[in-house]
């Protein structure tokens, strides 16, 4: 495969700043745009645009001279900010992919690849923990995700209407929680794997860790190495419609917390807090889709992948314990 010329928004954030790392050693090269460096280690970016994609004429900017467009960049976070913020998070991710979709056509890029998500999928197909896996087609008729997941869901239709109207080759990839070193682990906006890992690193062995709703509900998790990959084929790939990246290993969250004390070599008690968002009470993933599309899956395991992970964030915990890092949450 020849060299291309790639834009990587979101490449300040978690999964963008593996995905540069991903494509600089594909061959590619990468500029990469978000309105702050990462936070934990330097960006392997050919180039790095340092800008608010909120505003079209910066979308413009980074999509100059670029071949492909890998649309990560969004206002968004774990349960708790998702529900907290659906206002900001709906105008934000809203106006920063339009001004993108834009900006893709005026520049002429071959193509565009969504970061969708898995709470684009309706409610009411995952009240109960014995959820049956979710299959691309039943995102509609629609009833996702308050705010974050209905921005999502309508950015899914621009894409498909930016194709067919305007010839914009589109990618739609629906991550299902993603998880791994350099992710958002404190600060309000961490997900379960890494808000879990945090609270554990914290405490001693034969301690108490809070954990949110009855620990019951159920979730498949992906690594972040396989969620890079996985974009990567996807967008080599000639499918257009929307696409579920994320493994078919259910757990409860219980699972998840004893799997991290595993890793961490620590006996934890589990204090439920039954008041703290939670989400749908089950979530699964089912990939028989993405296999025949791609002949790939995820595959790394949970308990393989909290290794890295809970090292990782253990060494960040232990460096910042006397020194608290700053809320990330608006007041
Ligand atoms: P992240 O928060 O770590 O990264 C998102 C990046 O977007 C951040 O660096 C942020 O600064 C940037 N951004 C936000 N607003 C911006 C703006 N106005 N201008 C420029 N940059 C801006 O999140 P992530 O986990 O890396 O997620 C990447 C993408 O994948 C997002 O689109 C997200 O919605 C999607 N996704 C992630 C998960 C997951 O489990 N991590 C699950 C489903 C979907
Ligand atoms: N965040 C968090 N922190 N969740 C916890 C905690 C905790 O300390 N303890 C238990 N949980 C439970 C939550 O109550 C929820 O039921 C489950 O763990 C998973 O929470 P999250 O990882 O925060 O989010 P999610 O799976 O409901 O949704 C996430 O994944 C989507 C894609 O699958 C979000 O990150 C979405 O933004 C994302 O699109």
């Amino acid at each position: 495969m020849s060299a291309k010329r790639v834009l990587v928004t979101g490449a300040g954030g978690f999964i963008g700043h593996h995905l540069v790392t991903h494509l600089v050693r594909a061959g590619h090269w990468v500029r990469g745009a978000d309105q702050k460096q990462p936070e934990y280690a330097a960006s392997d970016a050919d180039e790095f645009l340092t800008a608010d994609l909120r505003d079209p004429a910066n979308c413009l900017a980074a999509t100059a001279g670029i071949d492909e467009v890998y649309h990560l960049a969004a206002d968004m976070g774990g349960i708790g900010y998702i529900t907290a913020e659906r206002a900001a998070i709906a105008r934000n991710n809203t106006l920063m992919n339009i001004g993108m979709l834009d900006a893709a056509c005026a520049s002429g890029v071959s193509r565009f690849l969504f970061s969708s998500s898995a709470c684009v999928y309706p409610h009411h197909l995952q009240t109960s923990a014995d959820v049956v896996p979710l299959r691309e087609d039943d995102a509609w008729p629609a009833q996702p995700e308050e705010g974050y997941g209905l921005e999502k869901l309508f950015c899914e239709k621009m894409c498909q209407y930016y194709s067919s109207d305007r010839g914009l080759p589109t990618r739609v990839v629906r991550f299902h929680n993603v998880y791994g070193p350099l992710g958002t682990y404190d600060g309000g906006r961490e997900k379960a794997p890494a808000a879990i890992s945090r609270k554990v690193a914290g405490t001693p062995d034969g301690g108490e860790i809070e954990v949110w709703g009855d620990g019951e509900q159920t979730r498949s998790f992906m690594y972040v190495s396989d969620c890079v990959e996985g974009i990567y084929r996807i967008m080599r790939s000639d499918y257009e419609l929307p696409l579920n990246l994320g493994t078919d290993e259910m757990v409860t969250v219980n699972e998840l917390v004893d799997l991290v004390a595993a890793v961490a070599g620590k006996t934890v008690r589990r204090r439920h807090d039954r008041t703290k968002p939670q989400g749908v009470r089950g979530r699964n993933s089912d990939n028989s889709r993405l296999r025949e599309v791609l002949g790939w899956e995820p595959k790394m395991t949970l308990a393989e992948g909290l290794r890295p992970t809970y090292a990782w964030i253990e060494k960040q915990v232990l460096a910042t314990q006397d020194a608290p890092r700053p809320s990330l949450v608006p007041a």
